[in-house]
Order: C-alpha cells, then structure tokens, then sequence
C-alpha cells in the first residue's frame, strides 16, 4: 500500500480531472472521430495510461472533461458485461482481463465542455463536482509518463505538504520551449522548488527558464475563481498557466521535477517516440525493431 493511501494525509486527494475535449487537429485525419486520448501505445490508449496512473496513488473519482464527438472515451472505459460474458464463455480470461478495465469502486463522471475553449475553461466545468477545501489532480493524457516512481506520487506529496499548486516540470530543448509553460524555480531541493514565475509558451528568448511545465498538476479549488476571472488570449482560449499565474502570486505554488521520461503524445515525434519506447520494452518486439532499424540505417 502507498503511503498516500494510509491515513498519513489528512487532506487525501481523490479526485482527478481530465481534459479530453480538445480537438486533436495534430493527428487528423486520425483524429476525425476518434478522440486523440484514445490513440494507443502499442495496444492501450493514452487516456488509459493516465486513468491507471491515478489510480496507482488513491484517485477514487475520475472526471473527464469532454466534447460531444467524444462517446468512444465513454465506451472505452463502459464494462461491456455482454463482451466481458463472451469471452469468459471461450474460457479467454486474458482477454477478459484486458476489457475490464475499471473497478466497480471507481466512480466516473462525463462533463461536456461545450465548446473547446482552452485547458483552463476545461478544468472549470469541473468545479461544480469539488469542494472549496479540496485539492484535485489534473492529468493531461498527450503526455505519457515512463518513470521508476508514479509521478504523482511526488506532487501529491507536495501538494498536501505545503496545501498550495503543484506542477510536474522537466527541462525542455530549447526548441520546444514556446510549447509548453515555463517556471522560473527559486531553489530546487530534493527535486522539490518554490516558483518565482510561470508563463503559458513563451518565445524562447523571453523565457526565464528551461523548465517546462508537463500535464500533471495538483490544484487546489481555489483555482477555480481565479478561472472565472482569467481572460482568454489572444486565441480566445482560457489559459490555466495564467490562472495558476495568479494564484503563484497570491499565495505560492511549487514545482516537482519528473524523474523519468516524458513522451509529449500531441506531437508526431513524442507519439512514435512512445511507440518505439513501449515496443523496444517487449523482447520479442525489440529484436525485430533493431533489425529493421540497423537494415534501414
Ligand atoms: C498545455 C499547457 C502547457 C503545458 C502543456 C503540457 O499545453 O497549456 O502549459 O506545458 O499542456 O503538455 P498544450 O499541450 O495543451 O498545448
């Protein structure tokens, strides 16, 4: 049992959002009806990945935050009882094993967004199923995670220690840092930082780091007010970056470095990164990989 499911905490956190309501137009025409959460590594879809990676610290309520064209993430995560039957009736227990993917304990709850308009007005329409005392995961599933230690265990940690934001960063080439949010750290300890300052993707040359800001946060509900006070950008999106911004200001936030491996699924690259990743884990795959690798070489 993980120290985050014993009575340790006082505060645990049970909750975590996820933003699957985006529109994927990276991976069209793939993504025409299929929502880009659902594209696999291998044979399981990112949204799984992640919904398993809450899972594995105590989250107890998983909350999507999705589009109308997105029922298959609701079907991917329905029991089936009826395939389930068929495949215990063939004896197949694998396969059984393979499509009951959640426990009845887990309770999920659908939230449409209405209309795509950024990662912060996403996480807002949650806010009617989180109490004001409550902090809450937020877990973007384009950004698979291969790390020794669950990375939330970490910013969990850091959250209920210190009760304020928290946020998964690595350090990013320089190319991809008007891609992502950029900290400036105060003083890393234990791979742990107080943040002087975030900003959503800016030009590298404004940047005042290197450290990007991955899809794994911990928030605390207060983020929601500031939400609702936030302006959209220039892109009409409503940013959690500068939403986050503000409540830094107000009160603090920290930064927990990733130790481990972060594949930025949104993009062509980081997608078949992960592909090989996965596949290169599995010996059999492995050699046929290298093989047509060295023959292509
Ligand atoms: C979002 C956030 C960005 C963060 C990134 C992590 O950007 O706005 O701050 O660094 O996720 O993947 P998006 O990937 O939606 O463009």
């Amino acid at each position: 049992m993980s120290s985050l499911q014993n009575n340790k905490y006082p505060n645990k956190i049970t909750k975590a959002v996820f933003p699957v309501g985006g529109l994927g137009t990276r991976f069209l025409p793939a993504t025409k009806s299929m929502p880009k959460e659902l594209m696999p590594i291998i044979d399981k879809p990112l949204i799984q990945y992640a919904v398993e990676e809450a899972l594995a610290v105590g989250i107890e309520t998983l909350i999507f935050v999705t589009s109308a064209s997105k029922h298959a993430i609701f079907d991917h995560f329905d029991p089936m009882p009826s395939l389930k039957m068929r495949f215990e009736q063939q004896g197949r227990m694998d396969l059984v094993e393979k499509v009951d993917i959640l426990s009845t304990e887990v309770k999920t709850v659908f939230i449409p967004q209405g209309e795509p308009l950024g990662l912060g007005h996403a996480v807002l329409q949650a806010q009617s199923l989180i109490s004001a005392d409550e902090m809450f995961a937020v877990l973007l599933a384009d950004d698979f995670i291969e790390a020794p230690q669950n990375p939330l265990h970490a910013l969990l940690e850091c959250a209920q220690k210190t009760g304020q934001t928290s946020l998964s960063v690595e350090q990013v080439p320089s190319e991809r840092i008007s891609s992502y949010g950029i900290v400036s750290p105060k003083q890393w300890q234990a791979g742990q930082t107080e943040i002087e300052a975030i900003v959503e993707k800016p030009p590298r040359d404004e940047a005042p780091s290197d450290f990007g800001v991955i899809g794994r946060y911990v928030l605390p509900a207060r983020i929601f007010d500031v939400l609702k006070q936030t302006p959209a950008d220039a892109k009409g999106e409503i940013q959690l970056t500068d939403a986050i911004k503000t409540l830094l200001q107000r009160e603090g936030a920290h930064a927990v470095q990733l130790d481990g491996q972060r594949f930025d699924c949104g993009h062509h690259e980081g997608f078949v990164m992960a592909n090989l990743h996965v596949a290169m884990k599995d010996p059999a795959l492995r050699s046929k990989i290298s093989d047509y690798l060295n023959e292509q070489a």
